[in-house]
């Protein structure tokens, strides 16, 4: 889709616009006005408020400061559906998007149609101007991250609901029930390392996070040819790597008691026949040994890493061996549209590293703490939107999003 060719450059990035705006509402299609309010926990935020807050970014970003005779759609959306930027000001709570009962959904898609209409209008002016041009992109890669965290944010909701509901509807897989195994035997993919580049040198789209691109060294390495799978974590349960702190960081393992946990997230074996089964985007279904295992923390991840005798890998290790067009290094199966891949690398600034000026610097440089970073993309990433030097990142507990493992060694 991002590479058609769409006649002019103005109806090619409007088409674009078009595009990722129209497939946001196609995701939110299958859910009723009352899936669109509830917020299941604080990390999670309505779908509702995703629709409008995508479009806050819009509006408080490329037509506050450009749009002539700027008015808002409704004043208090400023603050109603900022998310953390203290350049903007005041914002609601975060735990609390899910008590947002007004607007009503019907006043947010007006909003979006509004604003649409003025971002229309504005687009021969976009055109002319860098600045105003990467400011409507930067909101087209928002809207696609906020595209993913509604599939997680749905999922983990209708979790929470004790009869399972389905997302969707199941001839239109979205998100894990369209997973596939790995087509060949597992193996490791010895890379050499040495002096190696990483990070976005090109003229295409990156974050900020994913410059600038610099020199690392590394030491001779191998990465495993897919993702863990769902068999192989039933086997680190079965042989008590949830009950053995030995395997767990200290932090991981009080984190595990506290929490009581034994299996990743949406696992689940109902009372009577013990056969396990895991929750989709399509509702409950048999664990199947050949898929990937989905939804870990990080400490789950390094747990199990430690107990195989082989460990993370780190970002650069990754990103260098992602990088050959169009697929990654031979032999690597699932850098890409499986699950989100949790790297030892703490997600950190490249050196060098500088935000963009005013409240849009707050996009990510300020969360460059005490999270690790996730390289790939999952199942519910919008097809184009990532990249061999995408960062992702989360704090060590996260499970929710699309996370899974690629075992690491030294070679
Ligand atoms: C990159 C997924 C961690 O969830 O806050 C959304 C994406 N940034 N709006 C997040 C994001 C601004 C970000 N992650
Ligand atoms: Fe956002």
């Amino acid at each position: 889709m991002t590479n058609m060719d769409f006649g002019s450059p103005l109806t090619g990035l409007l088409h674009r616009y078009t595009a990722v705006r129209n497939h946001t509402e196609a995701l939110v299609a299958p859910l009723s006005a009352e899936d669109c309010g509830a917020q299941s926990m604080p990390d999670a935020s309505p779908a509702k408020w995703h629709l409008a807050h995508t479009t806050w970014f819009f509006e408080t970003f490329v037509l506050e400061p450009h749009e002539p005779m700027f008015a808002p759609f409704n004043p208090a959306f400023r603050v109603l559906f900022n998310s953390y930027y203290n350049g903007v000001g005041a914002r609601h709570p975060r735990p609390q998007r899910g008590l947002l009962t007004r607007p009503p959904l019907a006043e947010v898609q007006a909003y979006r149609a509004d604003v649409d209409q003025r971002i229309a209008r504005l687009m021969p002016a976009v055109l002319q101007s860098d600045t105003l041009r990467a400011l409507v992109e930067l909101g087209l890669q928002h809207e696609q991250q906020h595209q993913e965290l509604l599939l997680t944010d749905i999922k983990h909701l209708l979790w929470c609901n004790p009869i399972f509901p389905a997302y969707g509807d199941a001839t239109t897989p979205v998100g894990d029930p369209a997973i596939t195994p790995a087509t060949a035997p597992p193996g490791w993919v010895r890379l050499g390392g040495g002096l190696v580049d990483i990070g976005h040198g090109g003229t295409g789209f990156a974050f900020d996070n994913e410059s600038p691109r610099h020199r690392c060294y590394l030491a001779p390495y191998a990465l495993a040819s897919r993702l863990v799978t769902c068999g192989e974590w039933l086997a680190f349960v079965q042989a008590g790597g949830y009950q053995q702190p030995a395997h767990w960081l200290a932090e991981g393992w009080d984190w595990r008691v506290a929490q009581g946990l034994e299996h990743p997230l949406y696992w689940h074996r109902p009372v009577g026949d013990g056969l396990w089964q895991v929750f989709t985007l399509a509702g409950l279904q048999p664990l199947q040994a050949a898929l990937p295992v989905l939804h870990l923390s990080y400490y789950e991840a390094d747990a199990y890493a430690r107990w195989a005798g082989a460990r993370l890998p780190t970002e650069a290790e990754w990103e260098h061996a992602a990088q050959p067009a169009p697929t990654g290094s031979p032999g690597l199966e699932q850098l890409f549209g499986t699950a989100w891949q949790w790297t030892q690398s703490s997600y950190a600034a490249y050196p060098g590293f500088h935000p963009a000026e005013g409240a849009v610097g707050e996009y990510n440089g300020k969360f460059m703490v005490n999270q690790y970073v996730l390289r790939g993309s999952s199942c519910a990433t919008p097809p184009g939107h990532a990249r061999s030097t995408y960062r992702n990142f989360f704090p060590a507990t996260a499970r929710w999003q699309y996370s899974g493992l690629r075992l690491a060694r030294d070679a």
